[in-house]
């Protein structure tokens, strides 16, 4: 018996929810309680890098995130860890003096290490991408057979948002009507070539963490929030038809109008949980004012806005000549404080007077 080391590496980028998933109906599956539809980043920026190695002379399983150790004891990275694990298959290679039969993979340890090429502590959605990239990645060491869709129900039960990052363009996390969970899962509605004019950008207005986590804030919105349930049963869905017919015809003024009205939905619903989330600040609330006025002057969207469980914002303009337009604007209403915005790692904004 030889020692040897088998490894793989994938990347995963994070996605960017414009009709948002916000609340679960069973919490240890991790299943929602409406669709989402999200756009997946470009691979260059705001993505995962992880590398998954397994070898008979490792002891435990063992994780590192951006170089530091972390516990892999959480129910989270235990389902996603077991659920690869039961579907890894036969492997071989003969050269190298090591065949693998299906039944080992339960007791081959694993130890993977994982970067996020942005800054961790900004805030910015990152178990989203880590996720989607550790169930991919150890799905090829395991020499998993399945396809895309059964990997993002894998990568859901990690994080729900990560099923989305499976696939590239936009995506759909169908909520699923099974109690199991197995068809609540994430499909491609296009490709990332369909709709390549559009241009995002993420204004970091504060790099600090959030107070709220997703988990808690949900949980108490579930519980309390009434706005959710309408939410739910009454508004997602029709939007969900509106935001695929949009997608589908690149109709950026759809597009835009249904990215914008469901961010400040679910922010609403935030506002109506008890006790009250307030996940946006000022800063925010000053951008929206910005695109909205920007917007009504124009008569049509110019740009939409969208924000996550944080202040951060996410504009996205529909091509490179509105972005210029839309990042001079952020940079005299927002100048930057700190010089190197990406070097710092600590990148907020001051507001000026409109
Ligand atoms: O997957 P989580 O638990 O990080 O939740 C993500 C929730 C939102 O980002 C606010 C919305 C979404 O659909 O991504």
């Amino acid at each position: 018996e030889g020692q040897w080391v088998l490894m793989a590496t994938g990347r995963s980028p994070t996605n960017i929810a414009v009709i948002k998933y916000w609340g679960k109906r069973d919490e240890a599956l991790i299943l929602p309680v409406n669709d989402s539809i999200s756009v997946t980043l470009d691979p260059d920026h705001l993505s995962a890098t992880t590398t998954v190695a397994v070898s008979p002379s490792f002891p435990s399983d063992r994780m590192w995130l951006n170089g530091k150790e972390i516990s892999l004891s959480g129910g989270r990275f235990q389902s996603c860890l077991r659920e690869i694990r039961k579907r890894g298959c036969e492997f071989e290679d003969e050269k190298k003096g090591i065949k693998i039969k299906k039944e080992d993979w339960e007791n081959l340890h694993v130890h993977i290490a994982s970067y996020n090429n942005f800054p961790t502590a900004a805030g910015l959605a990152s178990s989203a991408a880590g996720f989607a990239c550790l169930v991919f990645t150890l799905g090829k060491l395991m020499n998993v057979k399945e396809d895309y869709g059964e990997l993002s129900s894998i990568a859901r039960q990690g994080s729900g948002s990560a099923c989305r990052s499976l696939y590239g363009g936009f995506v759909k996390w169908c909520m699923g009507k099974k109690d199991d969970g197995s068809d609540s899962l994430a499909v491609q509605l296009a490709d990332e070539t369909h709709w390549n004019d559009l241009v995002i950008i993420i204004a970091v207005v504060s790099s600090k963490q959030k107070e709220t986590s997703s988990t808690s804030g949900m949980r108490d919105s579930v519980e309390t929030s009434p706005l959710l349930r309408y939410r739910a049963q009454t508004v997602v869905p029709s939007r969900v038809l509106k935001m695929e017919e949009a997608i589908k015809n690149r109709d950026f003024d759809s597009f835009a109008k249904l990215t914008c009205a469901d961010s400040n939905q679910f922010h609403a619903v935030c506002l109506d949980t008890s006790p009250p989330i307030f996940y946006m600040n000022d800063t925010s609330h000053r951008m929206i004012s910005l695109v909205e006025k920007w917007n009504h002057s124009q008569g049509t969207p110019q740009v939409a806005y969208t924000f996550d469980a944080g202040p951060n914002a996410v504009l996205i303009a529909p091509n490179r000549k509105t972005a210029a337009l839309l990042l001079q604007k952020l940079l005299y209403y927002f100048p930057p404080q700190d010089k190197d915005l990406s070097r710092c790692g600590r990148p907020s904004c001051t507001s000026r007077d409109e």
